[in-house]
């Protein structure tokens, strides 16, 4: 039989602690932290083949079982996994981006957000009060050691491979002949581009610590005399020439009479009658949303010198540094095409 207390409580209506996306928002930190260990452990790996009790996954991978039980109660929670009778089920739509050999794997980028991004989130509390100081380049933090540039470039390509097809498909490349990828990182974008155009040929521009992960991109992708990699420094070198010269999330790094200095520089170094690709997640006309541009520019704020901005700001910074023609042209996903002309 049922205390008096129990039954009073059972009769009333429940109401959730918080409202559903203040829920999510709160607990979102969680989930991310759940997300992150799976993908670093093998567990959404473990689960694409068939669904898995957690027992099963636990024993395969060398995992606490208790604590790994926990983790994917979180995803369940969270939707990102299903419970069904013979264990947890990955769903359809998650699939690209949890499988670690599909392009769109998001492990790398979601690693850079726990482990770097994170950290640095308690930097925004001092900058509200005081202000943001000025502080050293960007770059000079964030390739301080063989692993750290490891997995920083790893981030990179991870959140730039899977969205480069469909942007190299919007840049006109097959009247182009040498695609410079400015600030290319280990090449995710040069690699899409030379795919879709078979007599392309790139180089990537960017500082000398990026060499040796380019030299493994050429090898794995089978790139050798395509794919070249000029060392330098895009504030005191000249940029390589070529009909495409493509920035793909480096404006947003910088403030704008930086970029005014990175533009007029590809000014320069674009033939006549080639294209400079800005490539960029963008926020809406109304400065607002989307979240993801949102939530990248508060980490800009802390990470780099820069911040994001709408498809009408990067045509004003293109017009100014004398390109016309400019044109923005949306990508099915969150980072898009603003192209100006030479
Ligand atoms: C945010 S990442 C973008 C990587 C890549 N373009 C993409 O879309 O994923 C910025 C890139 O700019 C490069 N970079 C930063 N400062 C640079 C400089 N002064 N000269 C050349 N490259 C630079 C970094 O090494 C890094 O590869």
């Amino acid at each position: 039989m049922k205390s008096a207390h129990l039954a009073d409580a059972a009769d009333q209506e429940v109401e959730p602690v918080f409202p559903e996306r203040l829920e999510r928002a709160v607990y979102g930190l969680y989930v991310t932290h759940a997300v992150q260990l799976a993908c670093a452990h093998g567990v959404f790996d473990a689960l694409l083949p068939a669904p898995a009790p957690s027992t099963v996954v636990a024993e395969k991978l060398g995992l606490d079982r208790e604590t790994l039980h926990r983790i994917l109660v979180v995803l369940g929670g969270a939707g990102l996994l299903e419970s069904a009778v013979d264990g947890w089920v990955v769903p359809a739509d998650l699939r690209p981006f949890v499988d670690s050999g599909a392009e769109d794997y998001l492990g790398g980028f979601v690693t850079h957000l726990v482990e770097s991004t994170a950290g640095r989130m308690g930097e925004v509390a001092g900058f509200l009060e005081r202000g943001k100081p000025d502080g050293t380049r960007p770059f000079d933090a964030l390739y301080h050691d063989e692993a750290a540039t490891e997995r920083f470039l790893q981030a990179m390509w991870d959140l730039s491979h899977g969205v480069s097809a469909e942007l190299a498909a919007l840049s006109e490349l097959d009247t182009a002949t040498h695609l410079v990828d400015v600030g290319g990182a280990s090449g995710p974008f040069a690699v899409a581009a030379l795919r879709a155009a078979p007599s392309l040929t790139a180089t990537v521009f960017d500082l000398p610590a990026v060499g040796p992960a380019v030299a493994r991109t050429r090898e794995r992708f089978g790139l050798a005399g395509r794919l070249g990699f000029t060392p330098g420094d895009f504030f005191r070198d000249r940029l390589p020439e070529g009909d495409r010269i493509a920035f793909g999330y480096i404006l947003s790094d910088w403030a704008d009479g930086t970029c005014a200095e990175l533009l007029a520089a590809a000014r320069r170094a674009c033939r006549p009658g080639g294209l400079v690709l800005i490539m960029e997640r963008l926020f809406d006309d109304d400065g607002v949303g989307p979240l993801a541009t949102a939530a990248m520019n508060l980490s800009m704020h802390v990470e780099t010198e820069g911040r994001h901005r709408s498809a009408a700001e990067y045509v004003e910074l293109l017009t100014a540094a004398g390109f016309h023609g400019c044109e923005v042209r949306r990508g099915t996903r969150d980072k898009h095409l603003v192209l100006g002309r030479a």
